[in-house]
C-alpha cells in the first residue's frame, strides 16, 4: 500500500550556491508550503494550495506551520567511537589522540558495548536534526557492524568505514594490513548498498597507517571505484611534521595520499587547515574534498581554516562542513556553521547565514555526489528532513520577534540554536524526533 502524507510549514530548499546574502535566486522559499511525501520521497513541493491538490482526498496531514522545513543537515565528519570522548581536556590533537581516543576506541571491540553506543549515535543525529553523516567507526569490524546494523533499523542514509590503523596507536587498536584489508573487503560486501548504507575505504591517517596498509588502501580503492575514501590531512603543525617525516619520499602531506591513490571526487580530507598552494592545486585538479569541522579546530587548537581562500582560488579546492565529534563538541550543524561564521570573522571574511544553511543541506550532499537522493526538497530524493522552529527558546523567540526576513532567521538559529531548535527530524518521511 502506498504510505503518503501532507506536510504544511514554510520550505526552504537551496538550487545551488548562493553568490551572496541577497542572492534569491538560489533558493525555493514557500511562505505557505506543501511537501507531498509518498513512499518515502518527496512527490510533490511547493505552495500548500497546488500540493494539497495533487494529494488524494483523506491524505494524512501534519501542519508545521510556523516552522521552516528544510532538508536534513548532513554531517560529512565525525567519529562514531567518540562519543565519550567529547570534551577531553588536551594541549593538542596528538596529545588528545593518544590520552583519550586511542584509549577509548578500544572499548568498541566489544559488541554489546558497540551497539549501545549506536543506539545512542542514532538518538543523537535524530534529535540535532542530522540525517545523513559520514562516520569513522573503530579499528574493530565489530563496531562497523553495530553501526551500519542500526542505521539499517533506522532507515537513514550513512556512510562510514572500518577504521584502517596498523602503526603509532596502542596494539589493541590496530589491524594488520593483510586483517584491514580483508575487514574492510567484508564490510562493504555485508553493508554496502544494504538499506540506504554506504562503505568509505577509511584509513585513519598517514600517521597510524604504514607504506604497506597504505597500499591496500590502493587496492581497496583501485577495486571500488565507486566508494568514498575518508581521512585526516593537515590538521596540526606537530602533526604534519610526524606525518612528513614517517614519508620523507613525498612533496608534503597531500602528496603522500595522492601516492597511493587517495585523491578523488569522492575523497574526503578531514580538516585539511594548512595546505601549501601546491597541495590545494592537487586538491582541486582532482576535486578532492576538504572537510572543515570548526568546533574540533577551535577545542583542539588546531587552526582556521581558510575557507573563502579555498573557494576563491583560480582552482577552488571543494569545501564541505562536519561537526568531527569527538574532537568537535556539538552535534549540531547550527552550533558548527555558528563557529564556522566565528572562524571566518577573525579572518576577516565573511560567511553569511545563506551559505551557512546552503553548507548544511545541499552544499554537503553535493560534496559528497549524493545531491541526486538527499540535500534538497526536489520530488523525486527522499523525504530526509528537518523542521526548524527559530522560537525554540525565551531568548530565541525574543530576538525573532523583531526579525523581519528569512537570512535573520537563518542567523538567529545559527547563532543561538542547538537541538532545541530541532521541532521535528524525519527520516524517509517518518517522524524519527518525536519518536525518542
Ligand atoms: N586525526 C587522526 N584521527 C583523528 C581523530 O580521531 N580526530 C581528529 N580530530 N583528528 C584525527
Ligand atoms: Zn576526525
Amino acid at each position: 500500500m502506498t504510505e503518503t502524507l501532507l506536510l504544511r510549514g514554510r520550505l526552504l530548499s537551496f538550487r545551488r550556491a548562493p553568490a551572496d546574502i541577497s542572492d534569491t535566486g538560489s533558493y525555493l522559499y514557500e511562505e505557505d508550503g506543501g511537501l507531498l511525501i509518498e513512499n518515502g520521497r518527496i512527490a510533490a513541493c511547493g505552495s500548500y494550495a497546488d500540493v494539497a491538490s495533487k494529494a488524494s482526498s483523506g491524505v494524512r496531514e501534519v501542519d508545521h506551520r510556523p516552522h521552516l522545513i528544510m532538508p536534513g543537515f548532513i554531517d560529512t565528519h565525525l567519529h562514531f567511537p567518540q562519543m565519550q570522548v567529547i570534551g577531553s581536556y588536551a594541549a593538542n590533537l596528538l596529545e588528545w589522540l593518544n590520552t583519550y581516543t586511542f584509549i577509548e576506541e578500544q572499548r568498541f571491540a566489544d559488541r554489546a558495548h558497540a551497539e549501545r553506543i549506536a543506539v545512542r549515535f542514532f538518538d543523537e543525529m535524530a534529535r540535532h536534526g542530522t540525517t545523513t553523516a559520514v562516520a569513522y567507526c573503530s579499528v574493530h569490524k565489530t563496531s562497523a557492524d553495530a553501526f551500519f546494523a542500526e542505521s539499517l533499523k533506522r532507515g537513514t542514509a550513512m556512510i562510514a568505514g572500518k577504521t584502517m590503523m596498523d602503526r603509532n596507536a596502542p596494539d589493541a587498536l590496530t589491524d594488520t594490513p593483510h586483517c584491514a584489508y580483508d575487514d574492510t573487503r567484508a564490510v562493504i560486501a555485508e553493508w554496502h548498498g544494504n538499506g540506504r548504507n554506504r562503505v568509505a575505504i577509511t584509513p585513519r591517517f598517514a600517521i597510524t597507517s604504514t607504506p604497506e596498509e597504505m597500499e591496500v588502501a590502493k587496492t581497496l580503492a583501485a577495486e571500488h571505484p565507486d566508494l568514498h575514501i575518508q581521512t585526516h590531512l593537515s590538521e596540526n603543525k606537530d602533526e604534519i611534521a610526524f606525518t612528513c617525516s614517517l614519508y620523507p619520499e613525498a612533496k608534503d602531506y597531500t602528496d603522500i595520499y595522492a601516492r597511493y591513490g587517495l585523491l578523488g571526487p569522492k575523497s574526503l580530507f578531514g580538516h585539511a587547515i594548512h595546505l601549501s598552494d601546491r597541495e590545494a592545486d592537487a586538491m582541486s585538479e582532482s576535486g578532492s574534498v576538504a572537510v572543515h569541522c570548526p568546533t574540533s579546530n577551535l577545542f583542539l587548537g588546531s587552526g582556521l581554516f581558510p575557507m573563502k581562500t579555498y573557494q576563491r582560488r583560480d582552482k577552488p579546492v571543494r569545501v564541505a562542513v562536519a561537526t568531527d565529534i569527538g574532537g568537535g563538541s556539538s552535534y549540531s550543524m547550527l552550533r558548527t556553521l555558528d563557529e564556522a561564521y566565528k572562524i571566518q570573522q577573525l579572518l576577516g571574511e565573511r560567511l553569511n547565514p545563506l551559505e551557512s544553511f546552503y553548507l548544511m543541506t545541499l552544499g554537503n550532499a553535493e560534496a559528497l555526489s549524493m545531491a541526486d537522493e538527499i540535500g534538497t526538497l526536489d520530488p523525486g530524493t527522499i523525504a530526509d528532513l528537518v523542521v526548524l522552529d527559530a522560537s525554540a527558546t525565551p531568548a530565541m523567540a525574543l530576538k525573532q520577534e523583531v526579525n523581519r526576513t528569512l537570512t535573520e532567521e537563518l542567523f538567529l538559529m545559527q547563532t543561538m540554536g542547538d537541538d532545541r531548535t530541532i521541532a521535528e527530524t524525519y527520516i524517509a518521511g517518518r517522524p524519527a524526533k518525536s519518536v525518542l
